[in-house]
């Protein structure tokens, strides 16, 4: 990480003067929004004296939107066909084509949304090629991926009915790269026209559901600066406004999703936030984290990695914090209401293929370093809640930083799908500001801060406290002064392992898994415990 970003980020911080912090770390701060500006990131404190947190639950912020924790699925590799879907004459145990050990585990994380079906797949998806008899169904090439048959056995009623048997909200996004704005129009009428009501839902009903489904989020197609189109940011808005006039949901409330930026492509906001900023009601951001980004040719290993790719992967995560706030800070400009979220629809590590793998598969193993990857984020979407509404990891089964991955009948759960698992009491949450003064973990020329908190208070009523140590090599003691809340106790997860790239494979698959965390002490209204090297603990108060 050049020097420069990691200067952008300290600029960011909010300068609030804490007991016992030195004044003279009280720069001069940037003016912010003011969520932002109450939403403190670390500040540094010398090797050896611990962090000191103090968390504001007197204060409460936005809420944590449930969909925060949406997930990905792409027609891309073993993402769906193998990883989801099987068939309902598959010897792999199912409910009507659907792996039942997959289900159950989403259900399990309480998996809020799921988006679908691409990524670069949506801007040549057409929708008719997934409705009607399966065996009638024409077979394609995925010329995004890999190459390979796309048979089109998993479309619009396989993707609801997967929504449904979770309990998921939907995000379906539209072909507008090479489609039409009617073929759109006619895919939101097919999925929302109330039963009996027009050709399009009695051809719905005729295929197999008489009702109307929900489609809670349209995408206006995808990354239109790149695999959507290789538009020009202007050219794609009026693009987008012409979608978006002609996608009339029949039934429900449908969020229209516009192609954003990725990264730091801040005139990408700009032009679609001047020009469709009125018609639409989020903005996606795609954000890949890699160990080596100087090029998409080399990313470098998801495991077997020196400490210098430890270091730089958690070091490039936490530009998203960044690339919120500028994002966000343009968006302010258009809309001071903070009407139209940026959702986060894209978003993970993404490292060189598995060895022996389909490169187009986007296959890779997901390790200690991708759990710290999804806590740093989940605790930068819990600052940024005010204009985070939405976002998608990337992706959820078998592809990039799964939750679950599969091979044949076996399935094994991740280290990110633990992380998921431990913050679910932010979902639906509501944020609480955190001041967090760290000591800071250095490699290299990477230097940050050892310690990320994110507070919030669950919808149990219960104040939650994410504590993550990314220094693989020494704990750190923290100190919560909790402004507003006197708990009598806390019980605990942690998620920990002795590698830099622990992970779980189908032969051992608890290597990281989260246990008992007993290590913190309360005691007039501050909490204290010691964080072990490479950790994450979440705390629930009593
Ligand atoms: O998630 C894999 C790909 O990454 C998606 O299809 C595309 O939107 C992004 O470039």
């Amino acid at each position: 990480m050049p020097a420069a970003s990691t200067q952008t980020r300290e600029s960011s911080i909010r300068k609030r003067a804490l007991p016992g912090l030195s004044l003279a770390l009280a720069l001069a701060a940037a003016p912010l929004p003011a969520q932002a500006q109450a939403q403190a990131q670390a500040q540094p404190r010398a090797a050896g004296e611990g962090a000191v947190v103090t968390v504001e639950a007197d204060q409460p912020g936005a809420q944590v939107h449930p969909d925060v924790f949406g997930q990905f699925m792409e027609h891309l590799g073993t993402g769906i066909y193998g990883g989801v879907w099987v068939g309902e004459d598959s010897p792999i145990p199912n409910d009507g084509g659907y792996r039942t050990d997959v289900l159950q585990a989403l259900k399990d994380i309480n998996v809020p949304m799921v988006r679908w079906p691409g990524g670069c797949f949506a801007d040549e998806y057409h929708w008719r090629d997934g409705i009607g008899p399966r065996e009638d169904r024409p077979v394609k090439i995925n010329t995004n991926w890999g190459g390979v048959n796309e048979d089109n056995s998993f479309g619009t009623h396989e993707f609801m009915g997967f929504a449904q048997r979770l309990g998921a909200r939907t995000y379906v996004s539209v072909n507008l790269g090479s489609g039409t704005p009617a073929e759109a129009s006619q895919w939101v009428e097919y999925m929302t026209a109330p039963a009996g009501t027009t050709a399009l839902a009695r051809e719905r009903a005729a295929n197999g559901h008489e009702d109307a489904w929900t489609v809670d989020y349209l995408g206006i197609g995808n990354e239109l600066w790149g695999c959507g189109g290789n538009m020009r940011a202007e050219y794609a808005a009026d693009l987008t406004n012409r979608f978006v006039t002609f996608t009339k949901p029949g039934t429900g409330e449908m969020l229209k999703i516009a192609s954003g930026p990725s990264d730091s492509n801040y005139e990408w906001t700009e032009t679609m936030m001047k020009i469709s900023g009125k018609l639409i009601d989020g903005l996606a951001l795609h954000f890949y984290t890699r160990p080596r980004d100087a090029t998409w040719e080399d990313k470098g290993p998801a495991l077997g990695f020196p400490e210098s790719e430890w270091a730089s992967t958690l070091d490039h995560t936490m530009e998203m914090d960044e690339f919120i706030t500028r994002h966000s800070a343009i968006m302010d400009k258009y809309d001071p209401e903070q009407r139209v979220m940026l959702a986060v629809d894209e978003w993970g590590t993404w490292y060189d293929p598995a060895p022996g793998t389909n490169p187009g598969f986007l296959q890779q193993q997901n390790s200690l370093r991708d759990a710290m990857v999804a806590a740093l984020n989940i605790n930068i979407f819990t600052k940024h809640a005010e204009r985070v509404k939405m976002a998608a990891i990337a992706q959820m089964v078998n592809v990039l930083q799964a939750m679950l991955l599969t091979d044949g009948p076996r399935m094994v759960k991740t280290p990110t799908y633990h992380v998921f698992d431990m913050y679910e009491p932010w979902q639906g949450a509501t944020a609480l500001p955190v001041d967090v003064a760290a000591p800071m973990y250095e490699k290299d020329d990477v230097s940050i801060p050892a310690v990320s908190v994110s507070a919030v208070r669950g919808t149990d009523g219960q104040v939650h406290l994410a504590l993550v140590n990314v220094d693989p090599n020494n704990a750190h003691p923290v100190t919560i002064a909790l402004d507003g809340v006197n708990p009598a106790g806390a019980t605990g997860r942690i998620l920990t392992a002795r590698a830099m790239d622990a992970h779980n494979d189908f032969e051992n698959p608890e290597v990281v898994t989260p246990t008992a965390f007993t290590g913190a002490r309360v005691s007039r209204g501050t909490v204290t415990a010691t964080l072990p090297a490479k950790s994450i603990v979440v705390l629930q108060l009593r």
